[in-house]
């Protein structure tokens, strides 16, 4: 499983690439919104050209029109962009447009299976399942992606699927065992995936460990 990380911060993205496990980043206008004022689309480029893989940037229109439009003139800014396009009528029909035209899209806001088969007959190249968000409604979001993972591997379409909306590292584990190609994590998550205990203890052991032998051997 590949992981993407679920912001638009900047630092963040360098860290991550720079620790070297993350290959793409997922964006919306809620994470860009919250790094002020911002230059939209220089942002957007600055993102690109850190990251090795994908960016995916969210369009804002919600007709076929505007949301083709839109994702036509973001597929300019960098080689990586991908647009995201929300899992609605209008966005299956635009996916659909954006697909054939080559432009690889997101197909985000994805809650049920319904939804990502439509997206993926319409040639999205990425589905992202809201598991987060599902979960807080008392529906089992992870299912969803077990159920979607299923059924491209069945008719071995190349969709890949996103587990976004991902809230802690048990999200992380469980999208792993259901076979999502990708998570895309927050920085946070990020983080705590790498976090355990029982491992700073150890360290520390071994260094203290260590440190004794070399008194008792007069080294240090
Ligand atoms: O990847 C989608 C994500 O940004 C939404 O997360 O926590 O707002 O449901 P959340």
């Amino acid at each position: 499983m590949k992981i993407f990380l679920d912001t638009a911060n900047i630092e963040h993205i360098r860290h991550g690439v720079g620790l070297g496990v993350i290959t793409g980043v997922t964006t919306n206008p809620s994470l860009v919104s919250r790094e002020g004022k911002v230059d939209y689309r220089k942002l957007v480029q600055d993102i690109c050209s850190v990251v090795p893989g994908p960016v995916s940037t969210e369009v804002l229109g919600q007709d076929v029109q505007t949301m083709v439009s839109e994702a036509r003139e973001i597929a300019k800014w960098a080689e990586n962009i991908v647009v995201k396009i929300p899992a609605s009528l209008e966005g299956v029909e635009a996916t659909s447009v954006l697909a054939r035209e080559g432009i690889q899209v997101n197909f985000t806001l994805c809650f049920t299976l319904n939804q990502a088969v439509l997206g993926a007959q319409a040639g999205a190249a990425f589905i992202s399942p809201f598991v987060g968000r599902l979960d807080d409604v008392g529906e089992d979001g992870m299912e969803v992606v077990a159920d979607i993972v299923e059924y491209l591997d069945y008719y071995q379409l190349r969709t890949q699927v996103i587990a976004a909306s991902i809230r802690h590292p048990q999200h992380c584990l469980m999208a792993a065992r259901a076979g999502a190609h990708i998570a895309t994590v927050p920085y946070q998550v990020l983080l705590q995936m790498i976090r355990h205990p029982l491992t700073d203890i150890g360290i520390e052991r071994f260094r203290d460990d260590w440190t004794k032998v070399m008194t008792r051997e007069g080294l240090v």
